[in-house]
Order: C-alpha cells, then structure tokens, then sequence
C-alpha cells in the first residue's frame, strides 16, 4: 500500500498492535543497497514500512535537493515485489507544514553533538545531520517502529543516529547492514546516476583506496600516516579528495593506531558528484 498522508500511516499501523514493525527511512531512488536493508527487515519484524521522502531539512543551499533523482513509482514496484506492508511517501508540506516551506527558523530541529558532527561528511555538509536526526526522529514518531534499519554505507550518519537514540531514549532498536558494492567494488548509491561511465571508472578508486587500507592494515601496518599515503597512488587529477580518515567505528574517535575496531572512511568527488565509501579494517 502507498500513502501519503501521516494520518493514514496511523490508522494502518494502529491494527499493528501484536505485530513487530520495521522501517527502512530511505530518499527513494531504491537500488539493492535499500533491497537488503529491506530484506533483513522483513527477515526480523512482521510489517515493513519503507519512507521514501527527500528530505529537503538535509540538504544544504548548493546541493542537489531539485536534481536527487525521485522515482516513487519505480520505488513502489520494488517495494511491492519485497513484500512491503506500506510505503510512506509524504510531500514536504506534510512532513513540515505549508509555512516551514518559506523557512526553517520556526521549526524545532535535532542537533546532534558537535563532537559526531564536526567531523568526516559534517564538516562540509553543515547543518545536514541536524536535517537528518529532525526527520528520522519524525518518522520513528509517526511510524513507531521496533526496529528500524541503516546502511553501513552512510557510518557516520548510522553511528549519530544511535547516538540519538540512545540520549532521546527513543523506544527502537537500530539495525546496521553491510555495504553493497557493483561486483566492480562501487558501493552502491543513488547519486551513481549522476556518474558517466568514465566516471564510474574513476569511482573505482574510492573502494580501491579502502580495500587497500585494510589489506595494508591486514599486513601489520597500523600507523595512521602510513596507512592514509597509501591512497595517493590511486589518486589523479579526476579525483576531488574531500577525506580519507581512519577512526574507532563506534565513537568516531582519532586513534593512536589502526586496530581491529578501526574504519577508514573515504569521501570524494568525481565529475562534480561527491561519493563516500567505507570499510571495517577488523573485518
Ligand atoms: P538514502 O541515501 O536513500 O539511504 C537510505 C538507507 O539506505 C541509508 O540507511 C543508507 O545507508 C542505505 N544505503 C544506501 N546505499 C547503500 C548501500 N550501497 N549498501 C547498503 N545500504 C545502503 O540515508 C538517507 O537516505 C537519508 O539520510 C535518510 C536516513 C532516509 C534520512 O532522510
């Protein structure tokens, strides 16, 4: 079932009473990335709801909130064929009211920590993971799932969003998944349609650059510096490198050494598109 208005999520959900219900939050543009976040929804709860909403809170005045690819009907299909209960697609009038659309200043927003914040995607994106903890606070409310499942694709925004949860004590469990890649390595996003095909070639590099690190990493190397310069010898003049870290996966602290807890992180534009990838050294 597709519905657009809060008001008819709950007068579904409501018969839901003994059920467990997941939601998968996504912006739609549904590739297999978002089909394995929903095939392990489905695997541990009774009901799935996937939101598929462009966030507009998220996206900052020169990123590409009119041009992000929005392809409901396709979305729905994909959900269908899943087995999805109910997929949740609200315009942003419905998300934040007619009047929050001529301006922000009179919405109430989630901030999340400076410490998770000012760092990695944050550091450039200012404002975008206040947009996000906002709207999935808002989705957790409307939906009141008991689960609800996140890609590893996007760590910083999963480890913030636990770290939500855990201080709001919102009554929901977070589930991570893994990364899914091209068998090239691309990890998967809604932003490779952007990517020509020489473009795809030159994205390579990201998930090169990671599986490099942590081969390094595997070969006993766990000194931070040296670990980053390894990247350099993919790197051309097609590649914008906007960070290349290594940090505890579950705080985003710095570390003296990589270790088994270690994640390198990679963000990174190529023809004008920014791309991010990730990868666990311990894994
Ligand atoms: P979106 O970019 O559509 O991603 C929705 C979910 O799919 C996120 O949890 C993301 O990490 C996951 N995902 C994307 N690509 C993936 C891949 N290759 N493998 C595994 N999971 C992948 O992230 C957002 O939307 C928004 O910020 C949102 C949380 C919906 C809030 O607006």
């Amino acid at each position: 079932m597709l519905v657009h208005k809060i008001e008819e999520v709950k007068n579904i959900t409501k018969n839901w009473k003994d059920c467990t219900i997941a939601l998968v939050p996504t912006m739609g543009a549904l590739h297999e990335g978002h089909l394995s976040l929903i095939k392990k929804a489905k695997e541990v709860c009774d009901k799935v709801v996937v939101s598929v909403f462009v966030n507009p809170i998220q996206f900052g005045p020169s990123e590409d909130y009119d041009k992000y690819p929005r392809t409901l009907d396709k979305d729905y299909e994909l959900c269908s064929k899943e087995g999805v209960d109910l997929v949740f697609a609200p315009s942003p009038a419905e998300m934040y009211g007619e009047e929050q659309m001529l301006s922000n200043n009179t919405l109430t927003f989630v901030c999340p920590p400076f410490f998770y914040v000012n760092k990695l995607c944050g550091k450039t994106r200012v404002g975008h993971f206040d947009g996000v903890c906002t709207v999935v606070l808002k989705l957790f409310n409307i939906v009141q799932p008991d689960y609800a499942f996140f890609g590893q694709k996007d760590a910083q925004q999963v480890v913030i969003i636990k770290k939500m949860v855990h201080d709001l004590n919102v009554p929901v469990k977070i589930v991570q998944c893994p990364i899914i890649r091209e068998a090239s390595g691309l990890a998967l996003s809604s932003r490779n349609k952007y990517l020509s095909n020489d473009g795809k070639k030159n994205a390579l590099a990201l998930s090169q650059i990671l599986n490099n690190i942590r081969a390094c990493y595997k070969k006993g190397i766990t000194d931070i510096a040296a670990l980053k310069e390894t990247a350099y010898g993919y790197l051309t003049e097609k590649h914008d490198l906007e960070y290349l870290e290594i940090l505890d996966k579950n705080t985003l602290e710095e570390q003296k050494k990589a270790d088994e807890n270690s994640i390198a992180l990679i963000a990174c534009r190529v023809e004008n598109v920014r791309l991010i990838d990730n990868i666990y050294l311990g894994e």
